[in-house]
């Protein structure tokens, strides 16, 4: 049975326009856009978004949901972290199916397909983290395309975990030249990383900071030059996740001044935290241990500068949240064990909204990166990150002026800590419609587990 639902006069942002228009959704995608009260239509359901900003749902195209981690797990599941995601006006995530060294790629995307599936209140989709580069999983890489899974992230960093040498890596960048893929780096010496950590653990330096101390800016910055150099030499495009210091975002925009297809991701802890953080006292600086680390705050300008010159493209979550009771505390007394992530997938659009408020970004750089440039980057849009006829009814009601206060008593993720604890912010998402369904309605989760379905991914749409 067809549903039709209009949302009757809001301002419509998107990446390119902000305009005053009544939208018609008829069933799960949008129908048509009209000047405020110019049509007459006729509405199963009718949204007064008057005041509010009408705004595509968020892409984040960074998760960790159940990642398995250093002895633990990430804390929130694919129906946990989905409902908490749509909180925050998220309606779509790209996560990251794993390949453990010695298994196939096709056992570890089977392997989230299962975690996934049934369980998400929005729709999702996977990149795939390889972790043992060979001739069978590079052959695995092409069918992975075929099935939608277009992007294979590597790490430089966590030598015998998730790590790859350079020859692993250009190897895996050779057959994305060949096959479309995007190859997506976690760019940090982890060698060189992994000596600092024996020294700075040998001299007694043993508290969270010291996580910020070794893992040292100019190792990104080195790291992501050689990333950089490798994808140039297999004449394939790159996109760093989570850039946190200036010196990376220096090699980024030198390579995109230079005209390669190098893209660049940072995130919300590293736009409005910092080292100061890491180094508060009593073990809380273990809350804000996550790989790239968060920096000094000088390094902030610089990321925001980035992303206003497109040097950076997209802001993701890199959810990956542990609680500090029982998780973060296994790394206490070796700030080494303690797992890697903070939590965020509920805040990204809130604070980015802030960032509009305090300057930082225009309302439509607000959604270019936060929805339209994440959708074209993993090859969802305009299915996704739009509001456009035919895309999908993924569409946020959001209140600009709104004030609310982020605490772990009010947010919706499985984690007993908030990485923004008592930040005030401007703005608040009042209903989700995710393929025209309402998932939040005025701030009443009406959600469930298993209305979000998996959503196949063309390639980068920056390549085309
Ligand atoms: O600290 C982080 N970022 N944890 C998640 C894994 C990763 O490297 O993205
Ligand atoms: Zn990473
Ligand atoms: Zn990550």
């Amino acid at each position: 049975m067809s549903s039709r639902t209009v949302i009757r006069g809001g301002l419509v942002i998107t990446a390119s326009d902000e305009i005053h228009a009544d939208v018609l959704i008829e069933d799960t995608r949008i129908a048509a856009l009209a000047s405020p009260g110019s049509q007459n239509w006729s509405a199963d359901r009718t949204i007064d978004a008057t005041g509010r900003y009408v705004i595509p749902g968020g892409v984040d195209a960074h998760t960790h949901m159940e990642l398995p981690f250093g002895g633990t797990h990430a804390s929130d599941t694919f129906e946990t972290g989905t409902r908490a995601a749509a909180w925050g006006g998220t309606t779509t995530i790209v996560d990251f199916a794993v390949q453990s060294v010695g298994t196939t790629l096709r056992e570890g995307l089977d392997a989230w397909h299962a975690k996934a599936e049934g369980n998400c209140a929005i729709d999702y989709a996977f990149h795939m983290i390889v972790s043992d580069v060979n001739e069978e999983t590079l052959k695995e890489m092409d069918l992975l395309i075929e099935e939608g899974v277009t992007s294979f992230k590597q790490f430089m960093a966590y030598p015998g975990v998730f790590y790859s040498d350079d020859g692993q890596i250009l190897r895996a960048m050779q057959r994305a030249a060949g096959n479309g893929g995007l190859i997506m780096m976690h760019a940090e010496n982890g060698i060189a990383i992994d000596v600092l950590v024996e020294q700075a653990l040998a001299r007694g330096e043993t508290d969270p900071r010291h996580h910020g101390e070794v893992r040292k800016a100019l190792l990104e910055a080195e790291a992501t030059h050689r990333a950089i150099r490798l994808a140039q030499v297999a004449g394939a495009p790159l996109y760093v996740v989570h850039v946190s210091a200036a010196e990376a975002v220096a090699e980024l925009a030198r390579a995109r001044d230079d005209g390669l297809n190098v893209f660049g991701e940072t995130c919300p802890q590293y736009l409005f935290l910092s080292t100061d953080n890491l180094a508060e006292p009593g073990f809380e600086g273990a809350k804000y241990v996550c790989s790239t680390p968060l920096r000094p705050r000088e390094h902030q300008a610089r990321l925001w500068q980035g992303l206003r010159t497109n040097d950076l493209q997209v802001v993701s979550t890199d959810h990956c949240p542990f609680c500090f009771t029982g998780q973060k505390e296994l790394g206490r007394g070796d700030f080494s064990k303690i797992p890697n992530g903070l939590p965020g997938v509920e805040n990204r659009m809130d604070l980015l909204h802030q960032a509009v408020v305090d300057g930082h970004i225009s309302r439509r750089r607000w959604i270019e990166i936060a929805c339209a440039a994440p959708a074209r980057m993993f090859g969802l849009y305009p299915k996704k990150g739009t509001i456009t006829p035919g895309a999908d009814a993924d569409v946020v009601i959001y209140d600009p002026h709104a004030e609310q206060v982020m605490s772990a008593a009010t947010h919706h993720m499985n984690v007993d800590y908030s990485a923004y604890e008592g930040k005030r912010v401007t703005g608040r998402v009042e209903t989700v419609l995710s393929r025209g369904e309402p998932v939040i309605d005025q701030r009443e989760y009406t959600g469930r587990a298993g209305h979000g379905v998996f959503t196949p991914r063309s390639t980068c749409q920056y390549l085309n």
